[in-house]
């Protein structure tokens, strides 16, 4: 299977379209299935198809086709109506709150349903147009979910993999879907069906079991004539390349900069794209709870908040922006001091070396999202802690949290707890923040992306064979 050619789908590309005086431009995507990816497309035959994150005219297409090309990106272009209905309303609006369980604010509108099945039959019909029965398609995420039947139709034999980066929800919640059950036989396509935990593994297969009647054993379904793998491949980084930026001449520069400009008072950072899974908003609350209970805190400390704009026609998104700002400019007014500010607030994206410079520089990290498939950011900020100083908090939320079991961890939900422990990191003994970044960085740098492509690729081998063997 190592040599065979790997063909990724996702709606996603890890680069995305801009224009800039008129001209087309590409930029790096942010997120983790883009920078979890960027690693691997690029070697062999291998292939990426998906969307470039924006409108492309018509007459811009063969241009923006050629420039990808060169890549290794094949470009599924939508419409404006296929971003509204199937990206912004299906994916966004209905898959995305409801896997992250938040039930409430996920809404059922029968034709953006309607345009997420065309458009899973745009992105099949281009695998179509490409794979032979000798490659390895390998589909990722919720945008996608019906992808691996359809290919699966017309390609029977061919060794397909789905990967879901984000939570798979209890089947309570899961039920609630009108179209579960043509999303289930969607996934179930695949020969191998990858999820971030074990949690989400139980997770599907109970609902397999519930919605479809399909039966099996702990990892293996049987559908119809063919079993299928169901098991949890953790998503990493790539450690090696996030140990050598740290290490760079520029990124230590920059390090000591970020010092000098905060005065050298301690540093809390945090970066995530703005959604509300990702805790903000409490966050926020945990913070401003500690400057009002720790005065002494106040002059000593800077929390550089870090949010990468995010789905931002999504109304659900508009809505944590306005909050998070207004909080923001609350705790700031209210505790700020002449020549003091306590959150140094960005709301845009960052280069590497100076995310890098970030993670080296912050003496904690909060990665505390309401719920997480993974998050990477955590596995990030412990690859670059080159002198093994810093504190990761981390919330029992997020999928890293099972891996990184020397963070500290948090329930975001329960506030005094939180106010708390974000108190403690920053008061650990030195020897101690050593102590649990080295077994951080054992585990992740064991289990890099390089391994977690290799589980995966290895698992669609190893089904196939299986699969002949009970024919
Ligand atoms: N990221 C980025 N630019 C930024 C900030 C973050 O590319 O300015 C990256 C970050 O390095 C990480 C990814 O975005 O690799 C976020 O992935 P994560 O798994 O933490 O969360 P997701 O956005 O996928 O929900
Ligand atoms: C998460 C999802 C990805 C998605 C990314 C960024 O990581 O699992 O599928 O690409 O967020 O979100 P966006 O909507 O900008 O692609």
């Amino acid at each position: 299977n190592q040599n065979k050619r790997i063909i990724i789908v996702s709606n996603r590309l890890p680069v995305k379209l801009t224009w800039k005086d008129g001209a087309i431009t590409y930029q790096t995507s942010e997120g983790g299935l883009a920078t979890g990816l960027s690693t691997i497309y690029k070697q062999n035959q291998n292939l990426w198809i998906g969307w470039p994150g924006s409108a492309v005219a018509e007459e811009d297409q063969s241009k923006v086709k050629t420039d990808l090309a060169l890549q290794n990106l094949s470009p599924i272009f939508l419409t404006q109506q296929e971003i509204n209905d199937f990206y912004e309303g299906f994916s966004n609006e209905t898959l995305w709150p409801l896997f992250h369980y938040f039930p409430t604010y996920a809404s059922y509108h029968p034709e953006q349903w309607e345009v997420y099945q065309s458009v899973n039959k745009k992105f099949a019909e281009a695998v179509l147009k490409i794979a032979t029965k000798d490659d390895i398609i390998w589909v990722h995420d919720y945008q996608l979910m019906l992808v691996p039947q359809m290919v699966r139709h017309e390609l029977p034999e061919v060794n397909i993999g789905f990967f879901n980066h984000i939570p798979f929800p209890s089947y309570e919640i899961f039920r609630l879907l009108p179209w579960r059950k043509e999303l289930l036989c969607g996934v179930l396509g695949a020969d191998v069906i990858g999820f971030q935990t074990y949690d989400d593994v139980r997770h599907f297969i109970s609902a397999a079991n519930r919605l479809a009647g399909i039966n099996g054993s702990v990892n293996e379904l049987n559908v119809k004539d063919r079993v299928v793998s169901v098991d949890a491949f953790p998503i990493s980084i790539d450690y090696k390349k996030y140990r050598q930026l740290a290490e760079q001449s520029m990124t230590r520069r920059n390090e000591k900069k970020l010092h000098k400009l905060t005065n050298n008072n301690k540093l809390i950072i945090s970066i995530d794209r703005l959604d509300y899974s990702k805790g903000i908003i409490h966050r926020l609350e945990a913070f401003s709870l500690m400057l009002e209970r720790y005065p002494e805190l106040r002059g000593k400390i800077v929390y550089i908040q870090l949010v990468v704009p995010s789905r931002d026609n999504v109304p659900k998104y508009k809505e944590i922006k306005e909050e998070m700002n207004r909080m923001v400019s609350e705790i700031n007014g209210r505790f700020g001091m002449l020549g003091w500010q306590p959150i140094q607030h960005f709301y845009r994206s960052f280069s590497p070396t100076l995310l890098s410079a970030l993670y080296r520089a912050a003496d904690v990290a909060l990665v505390t999202p309401m719920r997480d498939g993974m998050n990477l950011v955590s596995k990030e900020y412990v690859a670059s802690k080159t002198d093994q100083k810093g504190v990761l908090v981390l919330s029992e939320m997020a999928g890293a949290s099972r891996e990184l079991s020397e963070a500290v961890m948090v329930n975001p939900n329960d506030i005094w707890n939180f106010c708390e422990t974000i108190y403690q990191a920053l008061n650990m003994p030195e020897d101690e923040q050593k102590r649990r970044m080295t077994a951080m960085q054992q585990t992740v740098s064991r289990f890099d992306i390089n391994n977690w492509v290799t589980n995966f690729i290895d698992k669609l081998a190893e089904v196939k064979l299986r699969q002949m063997s009970l024919a």
